[in-house]
């Protein structure tokens, strides 16, 4: 029967058989202003096996995909490389309508799609290093415990020496192509980043090492097929090695300052401090939290060498845009920063100290004491906040020199 979806081919034996989704915007908090796809893919072996599923509204996409090349009904396995609900939401579904023999995910991915179905334990264990054989090919398991969810692991086919990496090395990008290398170089370097910054920033050091895992095994690799965006057949170095740059976090000369302001003052402030910086040879880059999102400061840290926040006091705290994005960035993790807080006030002016104390709960280094205007800032306080930039730029240059003398 004529599907009105298709399935893709991405290697000799495997089909995309994912979904596209253009509409969405707000994945879990972070701003996916181009949409997504749910990659699943369709090995066609011996024993026909699907790897994931979609996100629960496109289980009928992705059961008209396999339809255009099987029945759902001649899959043998199915394999859960992630229990989180973009890949596992129609899981329950799919194999209702496929009736696999069997479902595989990690031994921590079965307690999780336990406790996210109460389905009496229809997913059975496979361990790190273990195989299943499709007749003519085999596929190898990888786990990759807490990237980013402590059952996440990856699946390697040997016939097609292809490499399914799930959430790793993906990005939010919903698109026609099905290929990195039908894709503006740019646009992927750009949402790969931000990808990164959003969802694996918090878990660098373990990328590092598992970078070096991937790299240790000795596979040849072919096709590079994350769970969201394109694969890659080309140019199969190019995410690992700036995922190799991204965890490395190595500071550089940006310097983001994240604010908002009630009645310009904070702004003003913002303008100084940016005035400041500059001088001291660091390059500013302003974030008005009235036209960023938090995932724009996300993905903005990712290659800064300083955080500086500016927030006004409201109702004797924080204002709500300012903790909204400092409460995101404190759970990414991010490393080997320096900064300050700075705001205006009225008459209590709590802001400034709640600012600074949550940056340095996230391990930002404190350059300078945050500044406080009452009401407007007049010139002795505008210099003040060129004074603050300017020591941060100082700090910044520094940590870089030492950086550079340490490689
Ligand atoms: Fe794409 Fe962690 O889910």
């Amino acid at each position: 029967m004529e599907q009105p979806f298709k399935a893709v081919k991405i290697s000799e034996h495997v089909h995309w058989v994912g979904a596209i989704d253009r509409d969405i915007r707000d994945f879990h908090g972070y701003l996916t202003s181009r949409g997504t796809t749910y990659n699943a893919y369709l090995i066609l072996a011996n024993k026909i096996t699907l790897i994931d599923t979609v996100k629960a509204p496109f289980r009928e996409e992705m059961l008209s995909r396999i339809a255009s090349v099987i029945s759902p009904r001649d899959i043998t396995y199915i394999v859960s490389n992630h229990s989180e609900m973009d890949h596992s939401g129609s899981l329950p579904e799919v194999i209702q309508a496929a009736n696999p023999e069997k479902v595989f995910a990690s031994v921590m991915g079965v307690k999780a799609l336990e406790e996210h179905f109460h389905w009496g334990n229809r997913a059975e264990p496979v361990k790190n290093g273990g195989t299943l054989d499709l007749g003519n090919m085999k596929l190898s398991f990888i786990e990759t415990r807490m990237l980013h969810w402590p059952d996440s692991m990856m699946s390697y086919l040997d016939g097609d020496a292809l490499l399914f990496s799930q959430d790793a090395f993906g990005m939010h990008l919903a698109s026609r192509e099905r290929f990195a290398d039908e894709i503006d170089d740019d646009v992927l370097e750009h949402e790969g980043a931000r990808y990164y910054a959003n969802i694996l920033l918090p878990y660098s050091r373990l990328v590092t090492k598992l970078l070096e895992k991937v790299a240790g095994l000795g596979i040849p690799i072919n096709v590079l097929a994350p769970d969201h965006g394109p694969a890659w057949r080309k140019d199969l170095k190019r995410m690992p090695e700036l995922y190799s740059k991204w965890a490395a976090q190595k500071p550089t000369r940006k310097a983001v300052i994240v604010y908002d302001t009630m009645w310009q003052s904070t702004s003003k402030m913002a303008g100084a401090i940016g005035d400041g910086l500059t001088e001291g040879g660091a390059a500013p880059k302003l974030m008005s939290l009235k036209s960023c999102h938090r995932s724009d400061a996300a993905a903005e840290i990712l290659d800064a060498g300083a955080l500086i926040a500016g927030s006004p006091t409201l109702n004797n705290g924080i204002f709500p845009t300012v903790a909204d994005v400092l409460t995101y960035l404190k759970g990414l993790k991010p490393r080997n920063l320096v900064g300050a807080a700075f705001g205006s006030y009225g008459w209590s002016g709590e802001a400034v100290g709640q600012a600074q104390e949550t940056l340095s709960a996230m391990g930002v280094e404190i350059a300078g004491e945050g500044i406080k205007a009452k009401y407007v800032p007049d010139n002795d306080v505008l210099a003040r906040c060129r004074a603050l930039g300017r020591d941060i730029a100082r700090r910044m240059l520094t940590i870089q020199a030492e950086n550079l003398k340490e490689d």
